[in-house]
């Protein structure tokens, strides 16, 4: 880090956060779904995106595998880099709530603190966290990507759940069994669970 960071300094905002509550008509807050690969994140995640956008409210998905082709292009899946992906992921849906947004955000995030890290930067309440739960053999079973094949051959090093750690959430705010569950019971679940964090009070 250079010594210029010295001369940045922090620009106030002229709108109060009630005045962009107003404007947008919600609360912003995050839903950060983790798992492992083929869990059922990106699934839950868009379907959840496509319910809350027909119910009016205003949401937007931050896909992994999407995110990786731009804001993280440049990060592939040492620890250190799977670490920055998050804290970046982390900043983005910090700023999106605080427009109003619902930011779903659709990550393995395998390391427990990095979460907590992104957890601790938003605003209070404001966290959701979704542990989108399937046992590792019922995600290698689907293989959507055909990526557990690859890892298991060696092509693809530092795989997750194979050949690099996933740490289950110890306290998240939802357990999604997709193993057990319907499409359509996580998504209302997660809907569920959102509403009443982004609705506003009724006029007087
Ligand atoms: S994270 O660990 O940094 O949170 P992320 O969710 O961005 O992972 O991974 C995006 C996608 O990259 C995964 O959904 C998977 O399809 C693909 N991928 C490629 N290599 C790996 C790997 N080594 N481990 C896990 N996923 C990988």
């Amino acid at each position: 880090m250079t010594t210029e960071r010295r001369h940045i300094q922090w620009q106030g905002s002229h709108v109060t956060p009630e005045q962009r509550r107003q404007a947008i008509g919600q609360r912003g807050c995050v839903v950060w779904l983790t798992g492992l690969s083929g869990a059922g994140k990106s699934t839950i995640a868009l379907r959840v995106e496509r319910r809350l956008l027909e119910l009016g409210r205003v949401a937007y998905t931050l896909d992994g595998d999407n995110i990786r082709h731009g804001l993280c292009s440049d990060l592939g899946f040492t620890p250190a880099d799977r670490q920055e992906n998050i804290r970046r992921v982390g900043e983005v849906v910090r700023l999106m709530a605080d427009a109003g947004v619902v930011a779903i955000v659709a990550l393995i995030s395998p390391y427990r603190a990095a979460r907590g890290q992104v957890r601790a930067r938003q605003d209070e309440g404001r966290f959701v966290e979704v542990f989108v739960d399937a046992p590792l053999a019922v995600c290698e079973d689907r293989d959507p990507k055909g990526l557990y094949a690859k890892a298991r051959a060696g092509v693809i090093p530092n795989f997750t759940g194979i050949s690099a750690p996933y740490e289950a959430p110890e306290s998240p705010e939802l357990v999604l069994q997709t193993a057990d569950l319907s499409i359509d019971d996580c998504v209302e679940a997660v809907v569920a669970r959102i509403l009443p964090l982004i609705s506003l009070p009724e006029p007087e």
